[in-house]
């Protein structure tokens, strides 16, 4: 059995004095690039990582759904069809928010206990809220007796974490941490919703270095850069009919718009155009396992993300540029939301080992402070089983 399910079947025994009946696990997720192009119907370059959300829970005949977590000492309750969507928005709020919205989907729902475990950093941009979410509506469905396809358990997740956590984001990480495959990084078009998973050339490693400074979506500027854009898509579409969102707009039409926007405006369109075509291009640069231009790729999406998009901050750009003069050395860029969490780092793989604890020393003495820094590997999605 899987590892990070041995441990959660025996946690959950431990805490409920009864055998869980299913458990599941889903990734957390890095992204090689395609940044904040997702909620504009765009290409995104992310993989699973073996960074975990693992859950397990037991059927309830009273309607009743206690969730309790091996990271928080108070509960969460709640009541098969008595789910309001909540005021304060907690790690309960996300507990019970895949349970919420397999309602509103119109999927089964039962009463269960439910353990949640999992080694994903919070806060850190490696997506544990969206991995917490797509592990339990894995769950909760199989609970119910209705196991869903992982797409379906994704937009599922996403569904809990706009409607009911009232967090904006797009359908990238949730299909990342429900999709992943072991090795590979999902070329996701976010419009259709069709992948290609794509190696990830054995020669290179990934290695992720935490900022320190927490990231929390619903109150960081995410929204605004969203209503932002929508400001000059507008103007683009007085022209272009046909631009249904900024993945079909080009360079030509942001040019064309930007004697109606502020700068500011036209930056923002700026990234979002490029950023697309940058994943578009990562995509053929791994296929090739060319690692300069992957490297040049994800330098440009750091540049246009921090003076662009303006979603970086000096703690993510310090490690950037730290990074770029180490061995083994292949690119680097934040990954995320940005305005904090962690950057991602392509590596020589012979290198990786050393290229972490290199980047943690150089930083330390830098800053004096030590930050944590680790090779991930590109892993499998979401896995349910029946214990
Ligand atoms: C967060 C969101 C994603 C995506 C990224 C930026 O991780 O949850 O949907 O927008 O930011 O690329």
């Amino acid at each position: 059995m899987d590892r990070p399910l041995e441990g959660v079947i025996r946690r959950f025994e431990e805490s409920f004095a009864r055998r869980p009946t299913h458990a599941a696990h889903a990734g957390g997720r890095v992204n090689l690039i395609g940044e904040h192009t997702d909620y504009h119907d765009g290409f995104v370059f992310p993989a699973a990582i073996d960074l975990r959300t693992a859950v397990a829970g037991a059927p309830r005949e009273d309607g009743v759904i206690r969730i309790r977590s091996t990271r928080a000492s108070d509960e969460a309750q709640a009541r098969v069809g008595a789910l309001r969507i909540p005021v304060v928005v907690d790690w309960r709020a996300y507990a019970t928010g895949p349970f919420w919205a397999l309602g509103e989907k119109g999927y089964p729902v039962c009463g269960a206990d439910v353990l949640v475990d999992g080694d994903v950093p919070l806060g850190g941009g490696l997506s544990s809220s969206a991995s917490l979410q797509v592990a339990l509506v894995g769950l909760a469905s199989s609970l119910a007796g209705a196991a869903l396809p992982a797409p379906e358990v994704a937009s599922i997740a996403r569904l809990a974490e706009n409607g009911y956590c009232g967090v904006p984001c797009g359908i990238m990480d949730q299909m990342a941490s429900a999709c992943g495959r072991e090795g590979h990084a999902l070329l996701l078009d976010c419009r259709t919703l069709g992948w290609e998973a794509v190696p990830v050339p054995s020669g290179w490693a990934l290695v992720i270095a935490d900022s320190g400074v927490k990231h929390a979506l619903g109150t960081s500027e995410y929204g605004r850069r969203q209503q932002e854009c929508a400001q000059g898509l507008e103007v683009i579409r007085r022209r272009h009919a046909g631009v249904r969102a900024l993945r079909d707009a080009t360079m030509e039409m942001v040019q064309e718009a930007s004697g109606e926007l502020e700068a500011r405006l036209v930056r923002r369109l700026r990234h979002v155009v490029s950023e697309n075509r940058r994943c578009l291009e990562a995509r053929d640069a791994m296929l090739r396992g060319d690692s300069p231009q992957m490297g040049a790729l994800l330098a440009a999406s750091h540049r246009s993300l921090a003076a662009d998009y303006e979603v970086s901050c000096a703690e993510l750009d310090l490690l950037v540029e730290l990074a770029a003069g180490m061995a083994g050395f292949l690119g680097a860029r934040l990954t995320g939301a940005g305005f904090g969490g962690n950057t991602i780092n392509l590596v020589a793989s012979e290198r990786a080992l050393l290229f972490a604890e290199t980047l943690a020393e150089s930083h330390a003495s830098r800053t004096g402070r030590r930050i944590d820094t680790r090779v991930v590997r590109p892993s499998d999605g979401l896995s349910v089983i029946q214990v």
